[in-house]
């Protein structure tokens, strides 16, 4: 069975608006899968109803990590567990450095992994590892220790994003349109990022509307995403498809008319 797997997904808003109807989708380590839609289709919903955020609420159908149901547990305990989402807007937390976040963060999974002891990582091989992939990732000095986000540029912050994935080493890492706003060289190197984590311990779900950063992250896997479903699927030539028709094609009523 893949790790990732989402059974019949339905996701609502607090008022209660159904925004995700019915989703079935299976990602595995090893694997890119690309979810691509128009606006408002629901994608980042889907994204953070996968993540536990609190407001997104899973009305209907499970989600399966690894086997285990994990559909009612919160944010913290699916990332313990391996699951991590870049957000298409990240949020600044003042008074918290880039680096002091990354420490915080690490130290959690581990110590989820340890079964609920402390494991904190050393401060050397914390540093070191930090520096080598902020130099991997190209992500300046200088931001780890300023506030998260906190006046980041859009580039940067997408940048620290994939820094924090690099960094946590996650089994699925959900990117919620992390190629937008990027110029073309953070592009080539977000891009990177994921093809070198994506392997036998990573998996990536890649959300987005342009087909730009699947010219660099080759998916395995095409999902065109419609009004709250995936309404077809296919390879990476589907992509390729919709990048010349466009999502017409794909909604019923402009089928019709
Ligand atoms: N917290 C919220 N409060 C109110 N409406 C919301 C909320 N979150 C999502 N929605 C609505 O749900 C619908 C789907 O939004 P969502 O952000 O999931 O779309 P998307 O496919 O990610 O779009 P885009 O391509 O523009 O990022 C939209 O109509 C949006 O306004
Ligand atoms: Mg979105």
């Amino acid at each position: 069975m893949a790790l990732l797997k989402l059974e019949n997904l339905h996701v609502a808003l607090e008022d209660g608006t159904e925004i995700v109807k019915g989703v079935d989708l299976e990602v595995d380590t090893n694997e890119v899968h690309a979810i691509m839609g128009p606006n408002g289709s629901g994608k980042s919903t889907l994204a953070y109803a996968l993540m536990g955020h609190p407001a997104y609420e899973i009305t209907e159908g499970r989600l399966l990590f690894d086997g285990d149901d994990v559909t009612e547990l919160g944010a913290d305990e699916r990332a313990q567990r391996g699951l991590f989402l870049a957000f298409q807007y990240p949020h600044a937390i003042p008074g918290v450095t880039v680096t002091s976040f990354l420490r915080s963060a690490i130290n959690a999974v581990r110590k989820a992994r340890a079964g609920g002891t402390d494991d904190p990582i050393a401060i050397p091989e914390f540093r070191k590892e930090l520096l080598a992939q902020m130099d991997r990732l190209k992500v300046s000095r200088e931001l780890a220790s300023r506030y998260l986000n906190d006046g980041f540029s859009g580039g940067e912050k997408k940048r620290v994003e994939i820094l924090q994935m690099a960094m946590l080493k996650p089994r699925i890492a959900v990117l919620d349109e992390t190629d937008s706003g990027l110029d073309i060289d953070a592009l080539r190197v977000v891009a990177s990022g994921v093809n070198e984590l994506v392997g036998p311990e990573m998996g990536a779900l890649v959300i987005t509307h342009y087909q730009r950063i699947l010219n660099y992250v080759k998916p395995d896997h095409v999902h065109v995403f419609v009004d709250g479903r995936i309404v077809e699927s296919g390879g990476a030539e589907l992509a390729e498809k919709l990048e010349a028709d466009g999502y017409d094609p794909f909604i019923p009523a402009k089928v019709e008319a």
